[in-house]
């Protein structure tokens, strides 16, 4: 069998892509960001979050996609709405948003083939002191984690540039969750950690796809799984925030798939 038209892959498993894979991942990767801004005006208090999954999901079908998280591993919503205190995976519901809720909302599409799969902060009415600080501080870490993405450097610089980046300001990241590669997979090798030392784990490569998506939490890094075997909390009942993009190593740097296509990628941008 050729390796060329397999595809190569490197001894920690991790797939390696041509130049010419990147557009069906900017493609899918414009589509998820593209529901992201347009699911904004709904995030308003008195709104029930299986409402905000509705008309995701109106969106994925009306672009002619599908939803990758609907029939993953028996979850049944084209979204996860994360609020407060829910660190990750929130199931949609009937419960309604109230002024001053922060809430995460984290969509995977999938179009030709491709995956992408992006999170970001939103808030019902006013955001609060502690909460803007909170998700100012995540979205930054995001950023610092793809500021180092480039060939040669590693997973580990990576997690350290989030976790010193956090802790630096008196807030924690989550260890239970982790990035991932994808590409015509929802979930494949590497996890990316949030969390580590420079130098550590597999070197970056040119061609890898994968996410980064830092979970934050006010106070300590520690989650509990509640009894829906969805939802993750924080198990001191902090604060928690994540923002999600997926992205390829460049020749000389990395590509984010999923900009937002109206600038509205952090919630205090674009008002
Ligand atoms: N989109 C999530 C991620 O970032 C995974 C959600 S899986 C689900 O990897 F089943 F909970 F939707
Ligand atoms: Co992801
Ligand atoms: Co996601």
């Amino acid at each position: 069998m050729n390796n060329k038209i397999r595809g190569r892959q490197t001894k920690d498993g991790i797939r390696i892509f041509d130049t010419t894979e990147f557009d069906g991942m900017h493609v899918a990767g414009a589509l998820a960001a593209q529901i992201l801004d347009d699911i904004a005006p709904h995030v308003v208090p008195g709104q029930a979050t299986e409402v905000l999954d509705k008309l995701i999901n109106d969106m994925v079908d009306g672009a002619d996609a599908k939803s990758a998280t609907i029939g993953y591993k028996g979850y049944q919503h084209a979204s996860c709405i994360s609020v407060n205190h829910v660190v990750c995976h929130g199931i949609p519901g009937s419960k309604t948003l109230k002024d001053g809720d922060i809430l995460n909302i984290d969509v995977t599409v999938i179009v030709d083939g491709w995956y992408g799969d992006t999170s970001r902060m939103y808030v019902a009415g006013q955001l609060g002191r502690k909460a803007e600080r909170l998700i100012q501080v995540t979205h930054d870490a995001l950023m610092k984690g793809i500021e180092v993405v480039r060939p040669g450097n590693t997973f580990g610089d990576i997690g350290h540039a989030i976790q010193s980046y956090v802790e630096a300001h008196r807030m924690s990241v989550v260890r239970d969750f982790c990035g991932h590669g994808l590409g015509r997979v929802f979930h494949a090798p590497p996890n990316v950690l949030h969390y580590g030392r420079p130098g550590t784990g597999p070197r970056l490569e040119e061609g890898m796809f994968f996410t980064i998506e830092p979970m934050v939490n006010l106070g300590r890094p520690e989650t509990k799984t509640l009894a829906d075997d969805w939802t993750a909390v924080t198990r001191d009942k902090s604060l928690s925030a994540q923002f999600e993009h997926s992205i390829g190593v460049a020749a000389d740097g990395c590509e984010i798939f999923t900009l937002s296509p109206g600038g509205k990628f952090h919630p205090t941008y674009g008002e």
